[in-house]
């Protein structure tokens, strides 16, 4: 299958690492919009999204550009042009999911986003596999890297500027840090999982958010001396029709499972009927892990295996 990507940083470039791995995929074209060109594939590479749009050769795009405007806009065209588009873009389709997923409808294409959540954890395609014969009453997650990675360090005794540096370096953090210090990373993530969970559609401006900067060493210093850990965590609960959603720091027992929840790692709990509880783990950030969201999602498109089964059928009260 020829594939093109769009975007060229931290996942962009696990994801040509991967995609070069595998036989099947060829990636034929390379959006860097900075002309921040790799040398070695100097002929992959354009800046110019309509050269990607308009090549009849390429089947699937990659959008690992982040932003909304530039990012909502080449989802838009690639999917009018027939193309399939795996995203790990979670503004755009925590914002956009209605709109493209008709777009992608009527053009008799997929879209799959299983990378805007949770990294590496294949947690959209379990939803829909839960979803087949479970009712989902509870989303609880971790789903920051780059937040859950300053907490683990705080509460190893580095400081948050020396915890945030080092997420930074190593490719967690959004490129404003702010959206994941603040929570809207989170908001996004958790409206995602609860629009697929719930059959509805958030307004993201809807969840309310409290952020991770009150985290003093004096806070984790009394945390600890409690035998607690605090963790930045998302939750989504439907009871009687109405969706409790929120994005906030949590004190949990040293002996939680989110307590052994570490560095990049995130975790979802979800409460169902008839399967009850169900854990998944694993990295949340970082390019390879990312990448392999991605690249699962590239080999069910091709194989003709990438199911959707979103639909926005449910009005709920959000946190009334
Ligand atoms: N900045 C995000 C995080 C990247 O730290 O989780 C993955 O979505």
């Amino acid at each position: 299958m020829k594939i093109a990507i769009l975007g060229y940083g931290t996942i962009g470039k696990g994801v040509f690492q991967i995609a070069c791995e595998n036989p099947h995929l060829q990636v034929v074209k390379i959006l860097e919009r900075e002309e921040r060109f790799d040398q070695n594939y100097l002929d992959l590479f354009t800046s110019n999204v309509d050269e990607i749009v308009n090549n009849q050769e390429i089947e699937l795009v990659v959008e690992v550009l982040g932003g909304y405007t530039f990012a909502e806009d080449a989802i838009e065209k690639c999917l009018k042009a027939g193309k399939h588009v795996v995203t790990a873009n979670k503004e755009v389709i925590a914002i956009d999911i209605e709109n493209l997923l008709a777009l992608a409808k009527t053009n008799n294409v997929s879209l799959a986003y299983e990378a805007s959540v949770g990294g590496g954890i294949p947690i959209i395609k379990n939803l829909k596999e839960i979803k087949k014969v479970n009712k989902i009453s509870k989303i609880t997650g971790i789903l920051n890297g780059t937040t859950n990675y300053i907490l683990t360090k705080m509460f190893e005794g580095n400081t948050f500027e020396e915890a945030l540096l080092d997420a930074q370096k190593k490719g967690f953090a959004e490129s404003d840090p702010t959206a994941d210090l603040e929570g809207y990373d989170m908001m996004r993530k958790i409206a995602i999982l609860s629009d697929l969970a719930f059959d509805t559609y958030i307004d993201i401006n809807q969840i309310p958010q409290k952020g991770i900067k009150e985290i003093s060493k004096e806070v984790v210093d009394e945390a600890k001396k409690n035998n607690q850990v605090i963790k930045f965590v998302c939750s989504a609960k439907l009871e009687e029709n109405k969706l409790s959603v929120e994005v906030k720091p949590e004190y949990f027992p040293n002996n939680h499972f989110f307590a052994s929840v570490n560095n990049e790692f995130n975790a979802v709990i979800l409460e169902t009927y008839p399967n009850d509880e169900l854990i998944f783990i694993g990295k949340g950030a970082g390019s390879l892990p990312t990448s392999s969201a991605i690249i699962a999602d590239i080999i069910d498109i091709k194989d003709n295996l990438y199911l959707e089964n979103y639909q926005n059928i449910n009005k709920y009260e959000i946190n009334k």
